[in-house]
C-alpha cells in the first residue's frame, strides 16, 4: 500500500493513460485484475471550458474503479484552473487531477501544451503552482526524461514539480522525440525514487512481469504504470499485483482465456458506446488479445477488416476454436 496525499493506493499497479483506448469500459474491465489507480485519457481545458458534449464524456468515472485521475492537458494554467472547476461540478467523485506534461503530438505541444512544458523548468514552476495552489484534490503530473536527447532534465524538472505542490509524478522514460518508439531508458533513473519526496510511479516497455522487476528494481519506484503491453494482456495486471502481494510468479494467460477475456471486455465496451462503436475501437484492440499466440493472423485480419456486430465477434471465435 502507497499514498498520494491522504488517499492510499492498494496496489502498485496504476493503468497508464491512453488517448483512444482508456474509456471508462477499459478502466473498469482492466481494474479487477489488480489495478490500484486509474487515469482518464487526456481531457482538452478549453473543450471543458466551451462544454464540448464529447470532451464531458471523457469526465465520467465508475466509484469501483477509485481511486481514480482525470488527466488534463492545456498551455495556460488559469484555463486548467477553469477546467478544474468543470471537471469538478461534472464529476465531483474524483481524486486526483493529473497534468499531462508527456505528449509529443504536435497539435497538443504548439499550444505549449504536454511535452513541450518540459522545455522550460522556470515556466513549467509557474505553471504548476498555480493549478497545485488553485486544485481542491491532489495534482499528479506525467512526464518524459525531456524534450529530446540534447535537453534530458528531468531531475531539474521533477524537482520544480515537488516544489509547485505535486503529489506524484509518472516519469515516461522516453523523450518527447521518440514518441513511443525506440527503447525506454531505465539506466538513466538509477535509484531515482530515492531522490525523490513524491511517489515515482515508471513508465515505458512495461510487457513482462521479469523486465519491470528489473525496472523497479533500478529506479525504486513505488508504482508502475501498464500502458500498451497490457492492451489485450490483461493477465499483466494479474502477475504484477500478484508478485507485488505474495512474491509468486503467475503463468501467461492461455488463449482460451484471453479470448473469454475479449469477449468479457467486448460487452463493458458495447454497454458504454452502443454495438458500432464499440466494434470500431475492436478492430484496433481485439487483435491484441492474440498477441503472442501461434497461428493467428488469420483471425487478426478477419477482426480488424470486417468487424462490426457483436454475433460476427462471436462467429470469428468460435469458427477458430
Ligand atoms: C495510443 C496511446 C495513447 C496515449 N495517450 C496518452 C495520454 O492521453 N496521456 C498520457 O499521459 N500518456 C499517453 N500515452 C502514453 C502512455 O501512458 C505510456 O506512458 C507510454 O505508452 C509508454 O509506456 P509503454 O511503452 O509501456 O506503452 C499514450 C500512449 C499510447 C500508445
Amino acid at each position: 500500500m502507497w499514498k498520494i496525499g491522504n488517499v492510499e493506493i492498494k496496489s502498485r499497479v496504476v493503468l497508464a493513460p491512453m488517448a483512444g483506448i482508456t474509456s471508462l469500459a477499459y478502466r473498469n474491465f482492466m481494474k479487477r485484475f489488480g489495478v490500484g489507480l486509474t487515469v482518464t485519457e487526456m481531457v482538452s481545458d478549453c473543450g471543458l471550458i466551451y462544454g464540448n458534449d464529447k470532451t464531458i464524456e471523457y469526465l465520467k468515472t465508475a466509484n469501483e474503479e477509485r481511486p481514480v485521475a482525470i488527466q488534463l492537458f492545456g498551455g495556460d494554467a488559469d484555463n486548467i484552473c477553469k477546467a478544474i472547476d468543470v471537471v469538478l461540478k461534472e464529476n465531483p467523485n474524483i481524486d486526483f487531477i493529473d497534468i499531462n506534461l508527456g505528449c509529443p503530438v504536435p497539435k497538443v505541444t504548439k499550444t505549449g501544451a504536454g511535452s513541450a512544458m518540459l522545455k522550460d523548468p522556470e515556466k513549467l514552476f509557474k505553471y504548476m503552482k498555480k493549478i497545485c495552489d488553485y486544485s481542491p484534490l491532489p495534482v499528479t503530473a506525467k512526464i518524459r526524461l525531456g524534450w529530446d536527447e540534447k535537453s534530458i532534465n528531468f531531475m531539474e524538472n521533477i524537482q520544480v514539480l515537488e516544489k509547485a505542490g505535486v503529489k506524484a509524478i509518472g516519469l515516461h522514460t522516453r523523450t518527447a522525440k521518440q514518441g513511443y518508439s525506440g527503447k525506454a531508458n531505465y539506466e538513466i533513473i538509477r535509484d531515482l525514487q530515492g531522490k525523490m519526496s513524491v511517489p515515482l510511479i515508471i513508465s515505458g516497455d512495461i510487457y513482462s512481469l521479469d523486465e519491470t522487476l528489473q525496472f523497479l528494481d533500478i529506479s525504486k519506484a513505488t508504482a508502475v504504470m501498464v500502458a500498451r503491453g497490457g492492451v489485450g494482456h490483461p493477465r499483466l495486471i494479474e502477475q504484477l499485483n500478484h508478485y507485488f502481494e505474495t512474491g509468486e510468479k503467475l503463468p501467461d494467460a492461455t488463449l482460451e482465456e484471453n479470448i473469454n477475456y475479449l469477449l468479457e471486455f467486448a460487452d463493458m465496451l458495447i454497454e458504454e458506446k452502443g454495438e458500432y462503436k464499440a466494434m470500431m475501437l475492436l478492430r484496433g484492440i481485439a487483435t491484441k488479445f492474440f498477441d503472442g499466440y501461434p497461428n493467428t493472423k488469420r483471425i487478426k485480419n478477419a477482426i480488424a477488416q470486417t468487424l462490426t456486430t457483436r454475433e460476427q465477434l462471436l462467429r470469428i471465435l468460435s469458427e477458430y476454436r
